[in-house]
């Protein structure tokens, strides 16, 4: 989809549709205004007769409205002025881009980017109309042998801004948006593909050809490297797969070799059965997304890599399935970690935390500015905070800052959580240097511990995605978290000039 940026007035404009805001109750917004004195009063008089009233979310399409040029005005509900902020802005666009994606409308001039939310100025609402509006025609119809067509999608959404002072910056924020939106699409499209096609091989081959497209560099580690730097730990987990593990290392030097890079860990378990402590099997399909972590990564460098950010970013990415067989790694088997200490295997399921230690090693030859590690984790990251915020765990608590304001600013949030010495009991183990999980109480905080002893070299944090990589229920699907969030904080970290 294409989002031109314009500056004038709505009913001026020669377009399938025009959308306007009302806010509730009944209260037309600036530009519905404008239409409805070009229009002699239609849209009053629609609004006084209880058609719209302005909730949240609702639309009423009119075609023909007299004294515009537009085919059609579109209405869109903007809720209570007062109330009017980041969460409401991307309702109704939201609302807006639903529907016109059912229309017979090819393109719309869109106006509620007009409309003022409390402390963002006009390039976020522009960044966000653009991820929002692709977030809601994105489909997932590549595994359906008669994939259902929509009959005129929406090819070009133009985006309004008050003054021609802000078509610069509007254009930059757009082209923003969109390459969030691109890389969020890359992270629903792998995090939704099953786990027979969505292999540690494909995943790699998907890395490698990101890579070809956007000039990164490349490199996949096979297993018999991954021995040679005495990966035990991560290795452990790929022994009851038939599938051979990978080590994705991807690389973008946007700013030079002397600046030291970021570093972005993802988890890439492209299936977890929880081996030989075997999962029920209920909803165990949805261990398909326990790859999101590493979706994200390549989502949050390929955004990064189409603005040609200046800033260096290494995406380092393990991967392998989590089978049981009869070389599966058992409850009570102790591995050694690529840092030399060892690990207790208490449970076979908690698969995640071993193949993202030897990653967190192998990220120290950076010499990184910082290193974030992003996983679908744990279960307890769900119930404690349901799927709103991704946990956020950190020894850097300038980083946690820098993740939290990122995660605000995209709307892609995440919540701190301690790491304090007293969490980090539950992991002793009478036999390995540690065990690989404590009681299941404060199980995501354990988690982080566990990982925060393989990343004590540089500015870490970890972040617990396990509620937010996608929905469940009717829409179930990968929802491209956090590819905002990460990819917000890096551009923040880019070098001025
Ligand atoms: N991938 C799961 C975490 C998960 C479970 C994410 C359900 C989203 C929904 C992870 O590998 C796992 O199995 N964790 C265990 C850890 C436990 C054995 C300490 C869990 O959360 O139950
Ligand atoms: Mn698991
Ligand atoms: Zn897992």
């Amino acid at each position: 989809m294409e989002f031109p940026i314009k500056s004038g007035s709505p009913e001026k404009q020669r377009s399938a549709c025009v959308v306007v805001g009302v806010f509730d109750n009944r209260k037309p917004s600036l530009s519905a205004d404008l239409i409805d004195r070009a229009s002699g009063g239609y849209i009053s008089e629609i609004i006084r007769r209880g058609d719209m009233e302005g909730k949240l979310g609702s639309t009423l399409l009119l075609h023909n409205v007299k004294g515009t040029l537009a085919d059609r005005v579109l209405l869109v509900g903007l809720g209570k002025e007062r109330d009017f902020r980041e969460r409401e802005f991307r309702s109704a666009i939201r609302a807006a881009v639903r529907l016109l994606n059912e229309t017979g409308s090819y393109e719309a001039v869109v106006y509620l980017t007009e409309e003022k939310v409390k402390r963002r100025e006009v390039a976020w609402r522009i960044e966000h109309a653009v991820v929002v509006a692709m977030e809601a025609v994105y489909r997932f119809d590549q595994m359906k042998s008669q994939p259902a067509e929509v009959r005129r999608p929406l090819r070009k959404l133009t985006l309004s801004v008050p003054q021609r002072s802000d078509l610069t910056s509007g254009e930059a924020a757009a082209a923003r948006g969109l390459a969030i939106a691109h890389g969020m699409d890359l992270a629903r499209d792998l995090g939704n593909l099953p786990g027979n096609i969505c292999t540690p091989t494909h995943l790699a081959e998907r890395a490698q050809a990101l890579a070809q497209e956007l000039g990164f560099k490349c490199e996949v580690l096979d297993r018999e490297k991954l021995e040679e730097l005495k990966m035990g730990s991560f290795l452990s987990v790929t022994n009851g797969s038939d599938q051979p593990p990978k080590f994705i290392v991807l690389e973008y030097w946007g700013a030079g070799k002397k600046q030291k890079p970021f570093v972005l860990v993802g988890k890439g378990i492209t299936f977890d059965s929880g081996g030989i402590s075997l999962k029920p099997g209920l909803d165990m399909d949805q261990m398909k997304f326990d790859m999101c972590g590493a979706a994200s990564v390549l989502g949050a460098l390929c955004a990064i890599g189409e603005l040609k950010a200046k800033i260096n970013v290494i995406g380092l990415v393990p991967t392998c399935e989590n089978l049981p067989s009869g070389r599966a790694t058992k409850p009570g088997d102790i591995v050694k970690s690529m840092s030399g200490q060892t690990i207790e295997v208490l449970n076979t399921d908690a698969e995640g935390r071993l193949i993202l230690c030897d990653a967190l090693t192998y990220a120290e030859r950076y010499e990184p500015a910082a290193v974030v590690d992003i996983a679908t984790l744990t279960g307890a990251m769900v119930i404690a905070l349901g799927h709103i915020a991704s946990g956020m765990f950190s020894n850097s608590d300038s980083l946690a800052r820098a993740l939290i304001n990122a995660g605000e600013e995209s709307f892609d949030r995440s919540w701190q959580l301690p790491l304090w010495d007293d969490y980090h009991e539950g992991l002793a183990s009478n036999f390995a240097d540690f065990a690989n999980i404590a009681g299941r109480a404060g199980g995501s905080i354990t988690a982080a511990c566990f990982l925060s002893k393989f990343s004590k070299k540089y500015d870490w944090a970890h972040l617990d995605i396990a509620g937010v990589a996608w929905n469940e229920g009717k829409e179930k699907g990968a929802t491209g978290r956090p590819v905002p969030l990460l990819t917000t904080w890096l551009l923040a970290q880019e070098t001025p000039g």
